[in-house]
C-alpha cells in the first residue's frame, strides 16, 4: 500500500478530550470485529460485488482498451452522459489523470497528446447543453451513456437529445456507432434502446450499486477512451483491497478511520469535511461526499429502529478554502472531523523567483509552489490540533493510477465498515429513489398515476408565500 494514513490528531492523547480515547478502540474490539466480518463475509455477494472488480479478468480489461484506443484514434471530443454514481467516479478520476486544462489545450497539443477532449455531462441544464452544442463537432464525438438503472430521466432525456441531433448531423446508420452504452444487461428503457440501435453495450454487474461502480465499466471504458492506465489503476485497487480485508484495526486503514468517524459522530461531530491540498484531487471530495452521504445517511437500522444516522459531508479545498472555511473549522462548533488529503511530491513543480531587493518576499525566495501548499496544508492541521479539532490526513506519495485506485479502494471499504458499525443497510437510497419516482409522475410516466396524486395532495398555504 503507498497511501499512508495519520491518525494522531483524531486521539484525545494527541488533541485533549475532544479526541477520540484509545480505550474506546479496545473497548469496542468487538463491535469493530462484527462490522469487519459482516463486510468480509458479503465481499462478492448481494450488493457487494463492487469489492471484487479489482479482480476483473485481464482480457476483459484489454477488451475495453483495445475497442477505446480506436474509439480515440477517431474522436475529437468523449462525452460522458451520467449522473450521481454514473458520474462522479469518472469525474474524479479524470480530474486526478488528466491534464486539468485539457480541453483549453491549443489543437496541435491535444493532436501530439492523441486525446480527445473530455466532457462529463452529470446535469441537465438546458444553458450547459446549450454551450456543449456549440463547442463540439458531432461527426467527431463519441458519447457514452451510463445508467446502472437504464431509467434515469437525467440521462435518458440527454441522450434522446444528442442522439436525435447525431441522426440528422450523420444518418443514423453513422449515428449508432457514436453511441456507447454503459448499463445493466438485460433490464431497463437504456439496455432496451441501445439493443434496438445496435449499440457496443457494456454491463454492470447487478450487485455494483452506482456509487461503488467508479471501477466498473462504468469508469474503465471512458478512462480507456482518454488514454488512462486502467491496468494500473485496478492494481492500486486491489492493493488497497488487501489492506482492507486485514481483521486487525490497527493494520487497516479503513477499518480504522470508519471506526473513528463513527466514534466522533457519537461525540457529536456529525460533520466530515474532505479536504484535498491538491487541485488534481479536488473532486474525490465530490466522489466522498456522494458515497458517504447516501451509503449512511439512513432513517432504519438493519433491526428495523428509527435511528436517523449519517455525518454530512462537505468539501473544501486547501489552501483556498483555508481563506475561507478554516476559520469554521478551528472557531467554530466541534461538529467536524476534517479529512486531510495530502501529496508528496506533485508531478510538476514551479519554482518562486524574488529579486533580491523585496525584502518582505525573501522567505518565499526559491521555495517551490508545491513547498509552499505542503506548508500550508501542515499548518492546517497544526492549527486544528491547536483548537483541538478532529482531523486525519491521507498521503499519496504522487497522484497517479496506482494511488488513485488506492484511494478509490479505500473510500468504498471505510463506507462499507462504517455502515455495518452502524448496523444500517449502506447499499440502498430510498430516499434517491423516491425522488425518482416523484420526477417520473410529474412527467406523465405511465404507471406513476398514484404517485402523482400523492405529490400533487402536499397541503401549501397561501399564507407561506412572500
Ligand atoms: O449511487 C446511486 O445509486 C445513485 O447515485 C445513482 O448512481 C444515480 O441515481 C444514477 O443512477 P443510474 O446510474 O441508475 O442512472
Amino acid at each position: 500500500m503507498k497511501l499512508k494514513f495519520d491518525y494522531n490528531n483524531m486521539m484525545a492523547d494527541v488533541i485533549g478530550e475532544r479526541g477520540i480515547s484509545a480505550d474506546l478502540i479496545t473497548a469496542n474490539a468487538s463491535k469493530i470485529d462484527g462490522a469487519f466480518n459482516n463486510v468480509l463475509e458479503n465481499c462478492g455477494k448481494g450488493w457487494q460485488e463492487w469489492s471484487e472488480l479489482p479482480y476483473i479478468n485481464p482480457s476483459d480489461v484489454d477488451s475495453i482498451i483495445a475497442r477505446m484506443n480506436d474509439i480515440r484514434s477517431k474522436a475529437s471530443a468523449f462525452v460522458v452522459l451520467g449522473i450521481g454514481g454514473s458520474a462522479l467516479g469518472p469525474i474524479s478520476v479524470v480530474q486526478a489523470l488528466l491534464n486539468m486544462r485539457l480541453n483549453e489545450l491549443p489543437a496541435p497539443a491535444l493532436k501530439a497528446a492523441g486525446l480527445p477532449k473530455l466532457y462529463i455531462e452529470d446535469n441537465i441544464d438546458p444553458e450547459r447543453m446549450h454551450e456543449l452544442l456549440e463547442l463540439i463537432d458531432l461527426k467527431t464525438t463519441y458519447f457514452n451513456v451510463i445508467t446502472k438503472s437504464g431509467e434515469t430521466s437525467e440521462t435518458l432525456a440527454q441522450f434522446l437529445v444528442l442522439y436525435d441531433l447525431m441522426k440528422k448531423a450523420v444518418g443514423k446508420e453513422e449515428a449508432k456507432k457514436h453511441f456507447i452504452a454503459t448499463t445493466t444487461m438485460g433490464k431497463g428503457t437504456l439496455y432496451k434502446l441501445a439493443q434496438k440501435e445496435g449499440f457496443v453495450t457494456y454491463g454492470i454487474g447487478a450487485g455494483v450499486g452506482g456509487r461503488f461502480s467508479v471501477l466498473s465499466n462504468v469508469g474503465l471504458v471512458p478512462f480507456a477512451a482518454m488514454g488512462i492506465d486502467i491496468k494500473k489503476l485496478l492494481a492500486g485497487a486491489k492493493e488497497m483491497s488487501e489492506a482492507c480485508r486485514v481483521s486487525d484495526v490497527k493494520k487497516n486503514p479503513a477499518l480504522m478511520t470508519a471506526f473513528l468517524q463513527c466514534m466522533a459522530m457519537e461525540k457529536g461531530a456529525n460533520i466530515s469535511v474532505m479536504m484535498p491540498y491538491a487541485d488534481s484531487l479536488k473532486y474525490m471530495s465530490d466522489f466522498y461526499c456522494q458515497i458517504w452521504a447516501e451509503s449512511l445517511g439512513k432513517a432504519k437500522d438493519k433491526d428495523g429502529n428509527l435511528v436517523f444516522v449519517g455525518q454530512t459531508p462537505a468539501k473544501a479545498l486547501g489552501v483556498t478554502d483555508q481563506h475561507s472555511q478554516v476559520q469554521l473549522y478551528t472557531e467554530g462548533p466541534f461538529d467536524k472531523v476534517v479529512t486531510i488529503l495530502a501529496v508528496d511530491k506533485f508531478r510538476n513543480d514551479v519554482v518562486i523567483p524574488c529579486d533580491d531587493d523585496i525584502d518582505a518576499c525573501e522567505f518565499l525566495k526559491g521555495h517551490t509552489m508545491g513547498e509552499l501548499l505542503n506548508a500550508e496544508r501542515v499548518a492546517t492541521e497544526y492549527a486544528l490540533r491547536k483548537a483541538e479539532r478532529m482531523s486525519f490526513t491521507i498521503t499519496l506519495p504522487e497522484v497517479n493510477e496506482e494511488t488513485v485506485g488506492e484511494l478509490l479502494a479505500y473510500y468504498m471499504y471505510e463506507t462499507a465498515f462504517a455502515g455495518a458499525y452502524l448496523n444500517i443497510d449502506t447499499f440502498n437510497q430510498p430516499g434517491v429513489e423516491e425522488g425518482k419516482k416523484a420526477t417520473f409522475a410529474m412527467l406523465g410516466r405511465k404507471g406513476y398515476e398514484e404517485k402523482l396524486a400523492e405529490v400533487r395532495s402536499a397541503t401549501k398555504k397561501d399564507e407561506y408565500y412572500i
